[in-house]
C-alpha cells in the first residue's frame, strides 16, 4: 500500500491550487451574492483541461486517473465549489456516461466538445415528485414511428441554463417500471424545451441550477444512449461515479475552511495569546483536521477502486455520506473558530459553511447514500 501521490498527482495538484487561488479567489465573494455564474472561469477551466479530465485523449479529454480528478476538485472546491458542481457533473455525469455508453457518433458529435469545455452537460434526472425515488419519473420519450415525443419536467439541473447538451432520463414504457426508463441526449434550441426559473439558493449561488420544461419535444432515435430500458442502469451507474467526484467536493469545502480556520488561529489574539495557543481551539483544529483525513482517505478509496475496474458503488457512497457530514461540521466550527469575523461574508467560512449543505443532499441524499452502502453490505 502506497499512499505517496505521484509525481502527476502532485502536478495536477499544484496547477489546481495556483488556477483557483488566482482564478477563482477574485470575485468569488461577489458571486455568491449575486448568483453570477463564473463564465470566465468555467472557459478557462476547460481550457486547462479540467472540465473532461478522465476522457480519452481521442475525444479530446485529458486521459487522466479518478485520483487526479478528485484531487483537482478537491482544490478548486476549497476556493469555489460554485464553480466546481459545474466542473463534477461535466466530468462524472455527462462525459463518464457518454464515453462508456454513447454511439461513436454521439461520441464525436459531444463528447469531443464537451471535453474541452466548448460546450457544457447537463444531467437531468430528478423531477418534482422524483428525487430521491428516481423509479418514479414522469417524463415520457413516446415513440411515433420517426422520433421520441419528450414530455416533461425536470427539476434542480446543475448548469441548466449555461448547458447546450442535456442527458434527459424518461420513461419509454411505463409498464416496465425501472426497465422502462432510458436515455437521450437534447440539445437546447430545440422546438418545445424550455429552461424554466432559476433556483435561489442557500449555497452554491454561483451555480447555475434550474427547471426545465419538455414539451412534445422532437428527439431523433441516434440520440438515445443504449438500448430503450438502459436508462435507469445507465443513471445508477453514472452516479455511482459522481458521487466520487461530490465527495471530492465536500472534502474541498472542508478542508477550505479548516486551512482559514487555522490560519485565523494563529494570527488572532485573546487572553494575551494566539487563540491557537487555548486549547479550547486546539481540539477543534484537532477534530477538523482528523475527519478531514479520513474524508479524504475514503475519497481516494472510491477513486482507486474506480481505477482499478473494481465495485466502487458502496465506496463511492460512503465517501460521499462521510465527506458530506465532515464539510456540514467542519465549516460550522470554522464558523466557530472565527468568532463574529466568521459570521461575515469577507472571511468566506459563511459562504462554505453554507455551500457545504447541498453536498448533503445532491447526487443522493445522506439516506440514500446510507441505502446504497447497507445493500452493499448486505448483498
Ligand atoms: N449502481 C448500479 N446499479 C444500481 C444501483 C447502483 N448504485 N442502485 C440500484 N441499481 C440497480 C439495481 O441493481 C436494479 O437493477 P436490476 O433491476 O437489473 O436488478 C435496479 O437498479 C433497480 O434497483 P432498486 O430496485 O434497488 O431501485 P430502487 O427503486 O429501490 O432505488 C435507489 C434505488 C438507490 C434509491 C435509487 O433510486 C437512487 O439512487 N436514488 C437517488 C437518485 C439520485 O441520486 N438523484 C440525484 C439526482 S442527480 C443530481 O443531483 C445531479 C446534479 O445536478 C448535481
Amino acid at each position: 500500500m502506497n499512499f505517496q501521490l505521484t509525481e502527476e498527482h502532485l502536478a495536477v495538484q499544484e496547477a489546481a491550487r495556483e488556477f483557483a487561488q488566482s482564478e477563482l479567489l477574485p470575485g468569488v465573494i461577489d458571486r455568491d451574492s449575486e448568483a453570477k455564474f463564473p463564465h470566465e472561469q468555467i472557459k478557462k477551466m476547460g481550457d486547462l483541461g479540467f472540465l473532461g479530465m478522465m476522457v480519452d485523449p481521442k475525444y479530446n479529454g485529458g486521459g487522466m486517473d479518478t485520483i487526479s480528478y478528485v484531487i483537482a476538485m478537491e482544490e478548486l472546491s476549497k476556493i469555489d465549489a460554485s464553480a466546481s458542481v459545474s466542473m463534477s457533473v461535466n466530468n462524472s455525469l455527462v462525459c463518464w456516461g457518454l464515453e462508456k455508453y454513447g454511439s461513436e457518433e454521439q461520441k464525436q458529435k459531444y463528447l469531443t466538445r464537451l471535453a474541452t469545455g466548448e460546450i457544457l452537460g447537463a444531467f437531468c434526472l430528478s423531477e418534482p415528485e422524483a428525487g430521491s425515488d428516481a423509479t418514479s419519473q414522469r417524463t415520457s420519450a413516446e415513440w411515433n414511428g420517426d422520433h421520441y415525443v419528450l414530455n416533461g419536467t425536470k427539476n434542480w439541473i446543475t448548469n441548466g441554463s449555461t448547458a447546450s447538451v442535456y442527458l434527459v432520463i424518461a420513461q419509454t414504457d411505463a409498464s416496465k417500471g425501472h426497465k422502462g426508463i432510458s436515455v437521450f441526449l437534447v440539445e437546447k434550441g430545440w422546438e418545445g424545451f424550455v429552461i424554466g426559473k432559476k433556483e435561489d439558493k442557500l449555497g452554491i449561488r454561483g451555480s447555475d441550477t434550474h427547471s426545465l420544461m419538455f414539451t412534445d419535444v422532437k428527439v431523433p432515435a441516434e440520440n438515445r444512449i443504449g438500448e430503450e430500458g438502459f436508462g435507469f442502469t445507465f443513471a445508477m451507474e453514472t452516479l455511482n461515479g459522481g458521487r466520487i467526484g461530490i465527495a471530492a467536493q465536500a472534502l474541498g469545502i472542508a478542508s477550505g475552511a479548516y486551512e482559514l480556520a487555522l490560519a485565523y488561529s494563529k494570527e488572532r489574539k485573546a487572553f494575551g495569546k494566539p487563540i491557537s495557543q487555548h486549547q479550547a481551539i486546539q481540539f477543534k483544529l484537532a477534530d477538523m483536521a482528523t475527519q478531514i483525513e479520513a474524508a479524504r482517505l475514503l475519497v481516494y478509496k472510491a477513486a482507486w477502486l474506480k481505477d482499478q475496474g473494481e465495485d466502487y458503488a458502496h465506496a463511492s457512497a460512503m465517501a460521499k455520506l462521510y465527506a458530506s457530514e465532515v464539510a456540514m461540521n467542519v465549516t460550522v466550527e470554522a464558523v466557530q473558530v472565527h468568532g463574529g469575523y466568521g459570521y461575515v461574508k469577507e472571511y468566506h467560512v459563511e459562504r462554505l459553511m453554507r455551500d457545504a449543505k447541498i453536498t448533503q443532499i445532491y447526487e443522493g441524499t445522506s439516506e440514500i447514500q446510507r441505502i446504497v452502502i447497507s445493500r452493499g453490505i448486505l448483498k
